[in-house]
């Protein structure tokens, strides 16, 4: 009998991720773990099918973190603040022999895991990036590459209004400096070009409500996309429905000897403001322009959904599920560079936090 555990399974990613794997494997053991007994317990009573255990564990605590791991086939990590995490989890996951998801991670975690030698990695696939951005926003826009020559060049927005939680907010205040990305740059034949692009104020942009302000961000994924997929250009744009949230980073990012903590509060208010603003919605808009237009080649794909925190639990989800069946390789990846878009896609375009998709 196949066991997942999911840690930091009672939060907002963490719920959705416990919801789908118990419905996708109905035969399996969930072990759902988090400081507070309560609120896992509670993630567990949501699930019909397999059998769901809360736990009690510390991430911090090496002895309650190696308990929990023990036995797994595959731990899921949706604990956080994910750039403070970094490695720990894998770690423990893969010395108890278990494969590895993180529904975040990014750049910083999978560099710190692959720093030095891995116990336990083998024949074992550590997989980091499995969300919605870092996760999704590297995977979907290979569906424009397909089918003919790299698109010469790929816009990505990706944005709307959606609740911050805490954690969340300290994962959003420490996203900068180089390793997580370049304000303002774009990708133009092979290189990182500083100071290329600027914001976009009030534009309209398919698929997004009304008027949006998008902030040209080259992040890590975006780069490793456009040197993937051999693209002349990539432009990549964080897209708010205010002010609220860039105004709230900055003011942060100001305070430069302050603790992320201090700022913790202004983020998720901010995120209430967009949320006041437009009520919740999030938008991932790929826009692909072809060195050889053919009929029926797309150039643009749309997704949308209410909840993007629980959109990237379901692509979390889906990746464990593609651990598990053996789709991905051993080794230590990031989601976008080893799941397959198409039927990545397909999956969620029957999932009902996926409220449309259009690839056209
Ligand atoms: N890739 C993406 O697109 C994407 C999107 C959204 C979020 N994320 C990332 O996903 C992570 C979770 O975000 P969230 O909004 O779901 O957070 P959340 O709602 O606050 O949930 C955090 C979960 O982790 C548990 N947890 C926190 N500290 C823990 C510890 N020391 N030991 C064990 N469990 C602990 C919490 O339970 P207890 O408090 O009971 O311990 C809770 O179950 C964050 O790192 C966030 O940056 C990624």
């Amino acid at each position: 009998m196949t066991t997942i555990g999911v840690l930091g399974g009672s939060g907002a990613v963490g719920r959705v991720v416990v919801d789908r794997l118990a419905a996708w494997e109905p035969g399996g053991r969930l072990r759902v773990g988090g400081r507070d007994p309560r609120r896992a317990a509670a993630a567990c009573a949501q699930v019909t099918g397999a059998g769901a255990e809360p736990v009690r564990v510390d991430l911090n605590d090496d002895a309650e973190l190696r308990a929990f791991c023990a036995g797994c086939d595959v731990v899921v990590n949706c604990a956080g603040p994910s750039y403070q995490v970094l490695d720990r989890v894998a770690r423990a996951a893969l010395a108890a022999g278990a494969h590895y998801v993180d529904a975040a991670g990014d750049v910083v975690a999978a560099d710190a895991l692959c720093d030095g030698h891995v116990p336990g990695l083998g024949d074992r696939a550590a997989l980091f990036s499995a969300g919605l951005m870092p996760g999704l926003s590297g995977l979907l826009p290979r569906l424009l590459a397909v089918d003919g020559p790299p698109p010469s060049r790929l816009d990505v927005y990706v944005g709307g209004a959606v609740a911050i939680g805490p954690v969340s907010a300290v994962d959003a205040l420490l996203t900068r400096g180089p390793r997580f990305g370049t304000a303002l740059a774009a990708w133009r034949h092979g290189a990182v070009v500083p100071n290329a692009l600027r914001p976009l104020r009030s534009v309209a942009l398919p698929g997004f409500r009304g008027r949006v302000h998008a902030w040209p961000f080259l992040s890590a994924e975006a780069s490793r996309l456009a040197a993937d997929l051999g693209v002349d250009e990539l432009r990549n744009y964080t897209v708010y429905v205010t002010d609220a949230i860039p105004h709230a980073l900055a003011v942060a990012w100001a305070d430069e000897d302050a603790p992320p903590e201090r700022h913790v509060p202004a983020v998720v208010a901010a995120a209430e403001a967009d949320l006041a603003a437009t009520g919740p919605y999030y938008t991932m808009l790929f826009q692909a322009v072809h060195r050889a237009p053919a009929p029926g080649r797309a150039r643009r794909l749309v997704l949308r959904t209410p909840d993007s925190y629980a959109l990237s639990g379901v692509v979390a989800a889906l990746a464990a599920r593609d651990v598990l069946a053996g789709r991905v390789p051993p080794g230590v990846h990031f989601a976008a560079d080893v799941l397959d878009p198409r039927r990545t896609l397909t999956r969620l375009t029957g999932d009902p936090l996926v409220t449309g998709v259009e690839l056209t």
